[in-house]
């Protein structure tokens, strides 16, 4: 491969069906639309960001991987004055989650039933989660990427415009993760991931009480986890 493409980057390419469209907001490297053609997955891309230095860096890598007749690069604010069909695939990764709501919340109009998302916030998984509930977007299954010492949520979203609720635990540590229970490592990871967030709730706690009851219930899972495989 001409690029050395990360964990998280990989993880995105690997819900992406064979052949799809995909629209990547926030592009910065082009890492994303990179991998998705060298890995022979896609070739109908569309990749956007906001700044002129990313986009500019994104080109260089593009042409510089002779992908440029492939990859459409264009300059735009989220989805903005982007006419969707319905049958595309928009990844928005690596920004924070209330940036991400207020992405799709500025294109819901045009966004159609079943539209698919892939989303990777890096901070704010709560507040996005909420507000996917409160404005008709499903999430179908999320999973934990662990990179150099990093976790991060992936979450494969539809858009069916039913409103549900999300319980607070469920909204900080997300729901219908996918993990292979018959993976040493797999579950090592998820028991980080859940030890970390119990730590953030507890801190969270001392100045916001609903997060006591958060604290609680994570210790429950991890009491779980602990019954059944340790
Ligand atoms: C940290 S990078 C993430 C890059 C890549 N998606 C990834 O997962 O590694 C965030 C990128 O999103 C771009 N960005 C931030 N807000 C945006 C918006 N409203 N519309 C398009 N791009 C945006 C930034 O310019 C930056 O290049």
């Amino acid at each position: 491969m001409k690029f050395n493409y990360s964990k998280r980057i990989l993880a995105l390419t690997q819900w992406i069906e064979a052949d799809s469209f995909v629209i990547d907001v926030g592009t910065d490297h082009a890492h994303l639309p990179l991998a998705l053609v060298e890995l022979g997955i896609t070739r109908k891309i569309l990749a956007i960001d906001n700044n002129l230095k990313p986009l500019a860096t994104a080109e260089k890598n593009i042409i510089h991987a002779g992908f440029n007749d492939i990859i459409q690069l264009r300059l735009n604010d989220g989805l903005r004055n982007i006419n969707l069909n319905g049958n595309e695939t928009i990844v928005i990764s690596g920004l924070g989650g209330m940036l991400i709501s207020s992405i799709l919340a500025e294109a819901k109009q045009g966004i159609k039933i079943n539209q698919k998302f892939i989303l990777q916030p890096n901070w704010t998984w709560f507040e996005l989660r909420k507000w996917l509930a409160g404005n008709g977007f499903k999430i179908v299954k999320e999973q934990i990427v662990a990179e150099q010492n990093k976790l991060y949520s992936q979450l494969l979203v539809h858009y069916t415009g039913e409103e549900y609720h999300i319980s607070d635990t469920d909204a900080f540590c997300g729901i219908n993760i996918q993990h292979n229970h018959n993976s040493a490592s797999e579950m090592e990871i998820y028991k980080s991931y859940l030890s970390r967030l119990k730590r953030l709730a507890t801190l969270k706690a001392r100045s916001v009480d609903s997060y006591s009851d958060i604290v609680k219930r994570i210790n429950h899972k991890l009491e779980n986890l602990r019954q059944i495989y340790y």
